[in-house]
């Protein structure tokens, strides 16, 4: 019996690998680590691994697709969770989940193990990614079948088992990648409770942003980020640029009472700092390229592709069909976005594309003599009907 194991470092991937042999049959784990940007040593998640009892370790480098493949369809959709949260999470987990059906497959593996609780989103969206891609493979999720209740029995079990506990002193419960890192539990799960700035690990708080504005300029070809300041990047070295960028000025800090998918609302408090200008940019530019009727379905659409995103629908037939209108939206959203950065704020600098809409020609407060005033009368006319018919109606009926 195998079992591939989606494996993070931490005390609770680790203490999986002996649970998973003691309770099924002394199988052999493979543990998987996705490198997405999240900062961790990987040799020491690596041998950690091993010291665990994990028979073979993988360590992927996923950052590159992960941005290409999930990040960037997202932010072309425009999608944003509730309002606020960026879903640095949410899309990890497909990615994740897809390379642990890879292994699994290529290593004839009989179950895919996960480590997220019972009680919160993750669990769905490993699962559903694994259930649309393998459909016939067995899923272990030992946080619904364990007994152990707590993190002092964790420890203890760990301890047991001669697995290496590291004196993380863990207030939050974080979730870390290139694109966001979240946080929840503690102190938070008090709404009324202001985050304290030191909780932040990536941002400074607005405060203590410097006291001048910062311009930067972002390109997009067809909805795709490339450049930043006039300089072309990679994906990974761009969005590392703006997430420093970013965060040295306070930006994309959120705050978030959220519904999660299991039924309860969770706060979480999450930092978005290349996240958030990209998000504010690549908008800006699709208010210069996008007709009205495309960028006001394109906003409903944003909508039902986030929530798509949060529930782990990433591989469903809609969240690809979506993904086609986005990506025909996109084929004009080239051009050079200019911001000014203060204290938390985004703000519009100018923004121009070849293939804007905006026609000075016709929208000018100066005379033209492309826009015949005169055609108005009958569109509105026209336009108004409905009104006025109504109106005689309850002008007859007395109403
Ligand atoms: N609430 C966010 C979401 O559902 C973040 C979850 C963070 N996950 C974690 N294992 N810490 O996407
Ligand atoms: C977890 O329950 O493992 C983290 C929170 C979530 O998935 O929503």
């Amino acid at each position: 019996k195998k079992v591939v194991l989606a494996y993070s470092g931490g005390l609770d991937t680790s203490v999986i690998i002996p649970w998973l042999k003691e309770n099924y049959g002394g199988c052999e784990v493979i543990a998987v680590c996705a490198d997405i940007g999240q900062g961790d040593e990987l040799n020491v998640v690596h041998d950690k691994a091993l010291k665990s009892g994990a028979s073979k370790v993988y360590i992927e480098h996923l950052t590159q697709d992960f941005l290409e493949n999930y990040v960037w369809p997202t932010l072309q959709a425009g999608a944003v969770y509730e309002g606020k949260y960026l879903l640095g999470t949410s899309f990890a987990r497909p990615l994740i989940a897809k390379r642990l059906v890879e292994i699994a497959q290529k290593e004839n593996a009989d179950a895919i193990a996960h480590g997220a609780t019972g009680k919160g989103n993750d669990q769905v969206r490993f699962e559903l990614t694994v259930k649309a891609l393998a459909p016939n493979i067995k899923i272990i999720a030992p946080w619904r079948e364990w007994t152990l209740k707590s993190r002092e029995e964790e420890i203890a079990y760990a301890n047991k088992h001669g697995i290496p506990v590291a004196s993380e002193n863990k207030t939050y419960s974080m979730d870390r990648n290139i694109w966001h890192l979240s946080h929840e539990g503690s102190d938070l799960e008090d709404p009324w409770n202001a985050p304290k700035n030191s909780m932040y690990l990536v941002s400074k708080a607005p405060e203590d942003a410097s006291d001048k504005p910062e311009y930067i300029s972002i390109d997009f070809e067809k909805g795709t980020p490339v450049a930043v300041n006039g300089e072309k990047m990679t994906a990974v070295a761009l969005l590392e640029k703006l997430n420093e960028i970013g965060a040295k000025n306070g930006i994309g800090i959120t705050d978030i009472v959220e519904n999660r998918l299991v039924g309860m609302k969770s706060r979480g408090v999450y930092e978005n700092p290349g996240g958030a200008l990209l998000y504010y940019a690549h908008r800006e530019l699709e208010y210069l390229c996008l007709d009205r009727q495309t960028f006001h379905y394109k906003e409903t659409v944003a909508i039902r592709y986030g929530e798509l995103v949060y529930d782990g629908m990433w591989f469903s037939q809609l969240r690809e069909a979506l993904a086609a209108f986005v990506d025909s939206t996109q084929q004009t959203v080239t051009g050079t976005v200019n911001l000014k950065l203060y204290k938390g704020n985004i703000m519009s600098a100018g923004a121009k594309s070849p293939y804007s809409l905006y026609s000075h020609d016709f929208v000018t407060f100066e005379a033209d003599d492309v826009y015949d005033q005169t055609d108005a009368t009958g569109f509105i006319n026209l336009f108004g009907l409905p009104l006025k018919v109504r109106a005689m109606m309850q002008e007859k009926a007395g109403k």
